[in-house]
């Protein structure tokens, strides 16, 4: 049967949703973003199609309940011990997961009207996760459920679905208290789709794509295509695979019959000549189209984006990609957006990604659950490597209502799941089974490890598999770490010598590194490096010499990672602050998330994040100064200048007069990469320094400013181009500055914020982990004379005019385009 007619779908679409994607008029793919309803409720009669919903909130998915708040430290208040975190006691922790109400029930409804689409054919829902425990019904019925909120999950709902005529789809999520070590969000946080296919079709990632051999002259390609059938075996079952390189140009083709025997999979292989790899300097994609046939009629078209790659891990030599030896340039991330919670947004991500690229990152390690599978497609696009993660918790428990509750019924579908929906991309370079399980010790963690491993192994021999270990001493006595495909340890560059002399895989990889805390614009005096620290305010130096019991500086771990040859890189957490753990104040409300980001909340680069740029970014110099030049107060007092820099030395000046020039040197490990000046006396005026190549050249120059009386605003962003879609972002920061135009680095002036045209206001953030302001509001205050205003595109083109006030500072207005 043909599904073919264009005014049918013409009609769904007006009905259902903006979005739709169709390969061919044989599949139909429709985004339920649309037209949602929901309550944070627990009244199960809204399972019923008749039920009256209006006074429900309208929404649009992906949404997140959770993210207007109020911030309030009794939500999810949790008396616990952080047994990893080395604590001896229980203590009330607020703002864990971030003081926002993610715990208890809610419900969404959806009512549309489905094609009259001809029986036989096939519909399935498809959740690109759910927070968390999602039941869901289709038309009264339950159609199916799942328990992980992070993972994908699809529903075949043929049975279910009115042909031609209304039906409600009705989603219960839970999420239950102390469940969560860091906000998880709420609700239908990522996307839902319904796809129409022919009975005879390819299911859900129904294509697995490797590349078992590449060299310079080709690549063969194995694809391997599932065929989902109710039907017996039939002759003429057929299968054309083409494979499409980037700009949509037929490379190879092939066409398999489906014999008696195959089991309704075809297994093709090809060749691609002179196949462009991918690499993160070259994302190379290339997509295969596979056209199924039953006799002469086509049934289905699917089309998966693969890319050609080769990774190695060799004992003593450590990881290459494609031949060339390297080590992770990585970052740790949780999955909120910051101000935008959980709830999924492509230009969101993109912007995360951009921030990280011009850091010289590479790789990104999705912190400690699946991602959404935007994330993986940008990484595939942008170039980024991922170390794609299941879970937090085995069967011993870190939450009373944790992981260790779904464990046994769930592990193997959610591994598998992960593993089918992401095996195809390029990016995805390990899977990882688990962080920090408390497993590690135990006499079955063994046995677990080796059962989720074998998993991997069976549904994606191409990978390795890892697991991030803090427990060193057992994971090494127990040879728990020895059974790895890659041994990774969170927080131990002390110990690499050791793990590696006794482990049999000759490298290591550092999973989680760092964990240095700090503020972004807050320095603390004296300068001083401390483990714990806290103060009043609720906030940490900017200085980067704070961290926690179990953590380091970020040179600490930098000394190990140049000097171990079998060290194959790291993954510092965080690259971006996110919402909840607000160690080290998370006894000490307000506090409401973390302080751990290479970048703030709002999205700006803390000092930090120079420090790593000196380190990655091989393509453009880094050279930048801290602190501010703004104490008033401080006169005469001694106020240390450091600078980070790609350069090997430099020289500072206050105003005008030299404090002599410093180069890294090996006399400690801070020294080898941060440039001192310890005992500079403040004065207000300009601090600059000079910096000198190998040569000893003066090769590039930074300067800043005391700063005057708050003046103006200043709007800047990177994109003035908005996509008429109804979802795409432009982030703009405000920055309060003096008369001159320098940045006031202490002011905290309220702004209010007015888009006209095109566009809505979204959200703000200002990046101060101890602020309760709400991000939906059109106002917040300046954290450190900065914030970030983020403007939505509606589904018109047109102009946008934004509009920053603050009282007693010359306003400012950003024109911007929606096309
Ligand atoms: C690790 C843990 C992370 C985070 C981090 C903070 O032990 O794996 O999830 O809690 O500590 O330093």
């Amino acid at each position: 049967m043909h599904y073919s007619s264009k005014i049918v779908m013409a009609l769904f679409i007006l009905i259902i949703s903006s979005n739709f994607k169709s390969a061919s008029q044989v599949r139909t793919t429709y985004l339920l973003d649309k037209n949602w309803h929901f309550s944070k409720t627990d009244d199960q009669s809204a399972v019923q199609p008749t039920f009256n919903d209006a006074t429900w909130e309208k929404v649009t998915i992906p949404h997140d309940w959770a993210i207007k708040g109020p911030f309030f430290n009794g939500n999810d208040l949790q008396n616990v011990r952080i047994e990893q975190n080395g604590e001896q006691k229980e203590s009330l922790k607020s703002g864990r997961t971030g003081g926002l109400p993610i715990v208890g029930t809610g419900w969404y409804r959806n009512t549309f009207k489905a094609p009259a689409f001809a029986k036989g054919k096939r519909a399935v829902l498809l959740f690109d996760g759910a927070m968390s425990n999602p039941v869901v019904y289709l038309n009264g019925e339950k159609a199916g459920y799942w328990g992980y909120g992070y993972n994908s999950f699809s529903i075949d709902v043929s049975d279910l679905l009115n042909i031609g005529a209304e039906n409600t789809i009705a989603v219960r999520l839970e999420n239950l208290p102390e469940s969560s070590r860091w906000y998880s969000g709420a609700g239908l946080y990522r996307n839902v789709h319904l796809i129409i296919t022919d009975e005879f079709s390819i299911p859900v990632w129904g294509t697995y794509i490797t590349t078992p051999e590449i060299n310079k002259d080709f690549a063969k390609v194995k694809v391997k295509t599932q065929v989902k059938t109710a039907v017996t075996w039939q002759k003429g079952m057929r299968l054309e695979t083409q494979i499409l390189d980037q700009n949509n140009h037929a490379v190879a083709v092939q066409t398999a019959i489906l014999e008696t025997t195959d089991g309704f999979q075809f297994e093709q292989n090809l060749i691609v000549k002179k196949p462009l790899l991918w690499s993160p300097e070259t994302p190379n994609l290339y997509k295969a189209i596979s056209k199924l046939y039953l006799g002469d009629v086509l049934k289905d078209e699917y089309s998966t984006t693969f890319g050609i790659r080769s990774i190695k891990f060799e004992a003593g030599k450590g990881f290459s990609l494609n031949g060339q030896y390297r080590k992770f340039k990585g970052v740790c991330n949780h999955h909120d957006l910051g101000p935008l919670g959980t709830a999924i947004n492509e230009s969101a991500l993109r912007r995360q990604l951009i921030i990280l690229k011009d850091m010289g990152c590479d790789a990104i390690r999705t912190s400690h659950n699946m991602p959404a599978p935007e994330l993986v497609r940008l990484c595939d696009e942008m170039g980024f490597m991922l170390m794609v993660e299941s879970f937090d918790e085995w069967k011993a428990k870190k939450m009373k209502n944790g992981y260790n509750r779904l464990f046994d019924e769930w592990a193997e579908k959610d591994l598998v799941n992960m593993i089918h929906r992401d095996r195809n991309n390029p990016s995805v370079i390990m899977w990882s089974i688990g962080n920090e399980v408390p497993d590690q010790g135990s006499k079955n963690g063994n046995k677990i490890a080796k059962f989720l491993q074998d998993i991997c192994h069976r549904e994606d021999p191409t990978r390795p598999v890892t697991v991030g270990m803090d427990r060193i001493k057992d994971a090494l006595n127990n040879n728990f770490a020895s059974l790895l495909d890659i041994p990774s340890f969170n927080y131990k560059p002390a110990q690499y010598e050791e793990a590696n002399n006794r482990l049999p895989q000759g490298f290591i990889l550092g999973s989680e590194t760092a964990s240095t805390v700090s503020s972004r614009g807050v320095y603390k005096f004296p300068v001083a490096f401390a483990k714990n620290k806290v103060y009043d305010d609720n906030q940490s130096s900017s200085y980067d010499v704070e961290f926690c019991n179990w953590s380091q500086i970020p040179d600490d771990e930098f000394v190990k990672q140049d000097e171990l040859n079998y060290v194959i890189g790291e993954f510092v957490w965080t690259g971006f602050d996110y919402l909840g753990e607000p160690t080290p104040y998370d006894s000490k409300w307000p506090s409401r998330s973390s302080y751990f980001g290479i970048v703030d909340l709002a999205g700006i680069p803390k000092d930090r994040y120079y420090l790593y740029r000196s380190r990655w970014n091989k393509n453009s110099p880094t050279l930048h100064i801290l602190p501010h030049w703004t104490f008033p107060g401080r006169e005469g007092q001694i106020t240390p200048v450091f600078c980070y820099t790609s350069y090997p030395s430099a020289e500072l000046f206050v105003n005008g007069k030299s404090m002599g020039k410093q180069s890294k040197n090996n006399t400690s490990n801070i020294n080898r990469y941060r440039l001192m000046w310890n005992d500079v006396i403040y004065q207000p005026g300009t601090i600059k320094v000079i910096a000198y190549d190998e040569n000893g050249q003066a090769v590039a120059e930074e300067r800043v400013e005391t700063a005057g009386k708050p003046h103006h605003i200043v709007l800047k962003t990177n994109q003035t181009n908005l996509m008429a879609n109804g979802k795409d972002l432009a982030y703009v920061t405000a920055e309060v500055v003096d008369a001159k135009g320098n940045l006031c680095p202490d002011d905290d002036h309220e702004l209010q914020f007015s888009v006209l045209g095109a566009a809505t206001f979204k959200v703000a953030a200002n990046g101060d982990a101890s602020s309760l302001a709400l991000f939906h509001q059109p106002y917040m205050k300046a954290f450190k004379g900065k914030l970030v205003v983020t403007v939505q595109s509606q589904e018109k083109a047109g102009p946008i005019k934004l509009k920053v006030t603050g009282k007693g500072l010359k306003d400012a207005q950003l024109d911007l385009i929606s096309q």
